[in-house]
């Protein structure tokens, strides 16, 4: 089956497909060994920042070594690529899917930017899968300890969705709608389900919504929105978190400790623990 098989069906069955992000050989074990345990397709994401560190072809093919050992639908994602460089050069090595994210710019050059990706995207591969992000959705994949006020102009539009889906060509739409990157600890994340539920009926059956910055959102929120018009939901602080806490108890459990793997198993188990806790959330078990 192929991406837009899967995306079909988030729709007609209502659940959602989990995208986690990596920079490590841990991170990524700890999704791929969660996902085929509970039977479910999976993306994976990198942004600019991840796929510098673990590496653009080392991130294509060490995807490819894993799908092929597990046997399930794993699709790669050039995650918030803000730059049209940087979306090429996902795109040439082999990325089954890309968020082209112009999202800072002014609304008219973020249809601009988001259609020249589309085009060169799909010119070179007619399959991949490239998302487009509207809004603003405030925050950074960590503990957010500040004060994050999202403002009514930082919400996605209805209309301004429906004619950026139109004009941009892209598959997917990341919208904002209440949802902040990170965890937040002095704010209150709160998602606007009837405002997911206006653009997912502003753009139509065939343009799948993306919801970003999920970690520290509970159960109902992620529901609700799934039941709104939600394909994908974005987890990245929740596993980094879960990483460098079962790290810091490891080094301080086992000063003598020399080798690596050693040290770094708990934390291989302990982002799985979130990882399988979501994957149930999304409803995506037993869909392969
Ligand atoms: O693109 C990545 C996600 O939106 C991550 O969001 O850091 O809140 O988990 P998060
Ligand atoms: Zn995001």
């Amino acid at each position: 089956m192929v991406i837009k098989d899967y995306l079909k069906r988030t729709i007609e069955e209502k659940w959602a497909i989990g995208h986690f992000n990596f920079s490590e050989d841990e991170a990524l074990r700890a999704i791929v060994e969660s996902a085929a345990k509970l039977k479910t397709p999976i993306f994976i994401g990198t942004s600019e920042g991840e796929k510098k560190h673990i590496g653009i072809k080392q991130a294509v093919n060490l995807v490819r070594a894993f799908r092929e050992e597990f046997g399930i639908p794993i699709f790669l994602n050039a995650d918030h690529h803000k730059t049209l460089e940087g979306v090429k050069e996902a795109v040439d090595a082999g990325y089954d899917a890309i968020l082209a994210d112009f999202s800072a710019k002014p609304f008219e050059e973020n249809i601009k930017l988001t259609k020249q990706a589309v085009l060169y995207a799909k010119s070179k591969n007619p399959d991949i899968i490239v998302e487009g992000e509207l809004g603003y959705v405030r925050g950074e994949s960590k503990i957010q300890k500040e004060i994050i006020e999202i403002k009514t102009e930082d919400l996605t539009k209805p209309e301004e969705a429906a004619q950026f889906v139109k004009e941009t060509g892209v598959d997917m739409l990341a919208p904002a709608v209440g949802n902040i990157h990170g965890i937040v600890t002095s704010s209150k994340e709160s998602i606007d389900i009837d405002i997911i539920s206006n653009i997912k009926r502003a753009v139509g059956e065939n343009i799948y919504l993306v919801l970003h910055g999920a970690s520290g959102l509970g159960g109902t929120d992620l529901k609700n929105s799934i039941n709104a018009g939600i394909s994908m939901i974005h987890i990245n602080t929740e596993i980094r978190v879960a990483f460098t806490e079962a790290l810091r108890k490891s080094v301080a459990q086992m000063p003598e400790e020399t080798t690596p793997y050693k040290i770094l198993t708990p934390s291989i188990e302990a982002m799985k623990k979130v990882i399988e806790e979501k994957l149930r959330i999304f409803g995506s078990i037993n869909k392969i």
